[in-house]
């Protein structure tokens, strides 16, 4: 067992991390796409926010307790949609959405997870979040939609800024696919990763949950990737936002906004909400 007060920053978690987890799931997380230039300068624009020191001021019962979309929270922060969290490690989404329900913040499930969404409804907190990645397939969508409210969650988030898959260099020599490639580079390093193999073998959730056994035709891990890569809608627009929205009847937070003019265009479309970050 890891000594989690020993954990005292992101960095130590990053290097536990790139120790335990098979190669392609560790750089899926920590790489962006292309030459990697917008995920350096994510961090890099954060480290530039510095805060202001202001002294002699009362600062008894402070609190950073807030609401979110109407909804308490113990800090204003999200854990955000992360594709593949159930390959990081067992059941990621599960442990996940427990840890942020322990803590009193949302947690939002991506529709790449592995987990499913009724897997996780079971272990959620009140902050349960579900996050859309429009697909070409609507008959799916609506199924998905469906399924969310179903679930109990407390809002729809919509990714729009993903209609095309970005080149990832990583992945594609890391042979990261559905299913992945059985290379020997691959096998060697998966050999070096016990912890790993052993919690995956604990768990029957190796699949994406949300799709598997929910799409017409797709029945194991070969056809399910044809299908992913052909799904991510190119055609997406602002309609489709006002669809959804009334498909949903619940509160919808945009992700993926960067421009004022496109968060202008999301408030008319009915966000409650809008996530400013990109893909990297
Ligand atoms: C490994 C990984 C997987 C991600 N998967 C998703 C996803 O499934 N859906 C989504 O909307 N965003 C996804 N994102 C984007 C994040 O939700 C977030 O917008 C992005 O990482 C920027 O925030 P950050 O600077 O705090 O990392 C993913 C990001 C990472 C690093």
């Amino acid at each position: 067992m890891t000594d989690l007060s020993k954990i005292t920053c992101i960095e130590d978690l990053r290097v536990l991390a790139k120790r335990r987890v098979p190669r392609m799931f560790y750089d899926y997380a920590d790489s962006g796409s292309w030459t990697e230039g917008t995920y350096r300068a994510n961090e890099a624009d954060f480290q530039k926010i510095l805060l202001r020191q202001r002294v002699a001021i009362n600062m008894e019962g402070r609190s950073t307790a807030t609401t979110m979309i109407g909804q308490p929270v113990s800090m204003p922060v999200a854990l955000a949609p992360t594709g593949l969290t159930g390959m990081q490690h067992a059941d990621g989404e599960i442990a996940a959405a427990r840890a942020a329900k322990a803590f009193g913040v949302p947690f939002t499930l991506s529709t790449m997870s592995i987990c499913s969404i009724e897997d996780v409804a079971q272990h959620a907190g009140p902050g349960f979040w579900f996050q859309l990645y429009v697909m070409r397939d609507r008959d799916f969508i609506e199924r998905l939609i469906d399924r969310a409210k179903a679930a109990g969650c407390g809002a729809l988030v919509i990714t729009l800024d993903l209609q095309i898959l970005g080149q990832r260099h990583k992945d594609i020599k890391n042979g990261l696919s559905t299913p992945p490639k059985p290379t020997l580079a691959n096998l060697i390093n998966l050999a070096t990763k016990p912890r790993w193999i052993m919690g995956m073998a604990g768990t029957p959730r190796r699949q994406f949950g949300n799709i598997h056994g929910h799409v017409k035709g797709v029945t194991d891990m070969s056809n399910l990737g044809a299908w992913t890569a052909d799904q991510f809608d190119p055609r997406l627009n602002w309609g489709d936002v006002e669809w959804i929205k009334n498909r949903w009847g619940g509160k919808v937070i945009v992700k993926g906004i960067m421009e004022p003019e496109d968060a202008r265009l999301a408030v008319d479309s009915g966000a409650d909400a809008l996530i400013v970050s990109n893909h990297g």
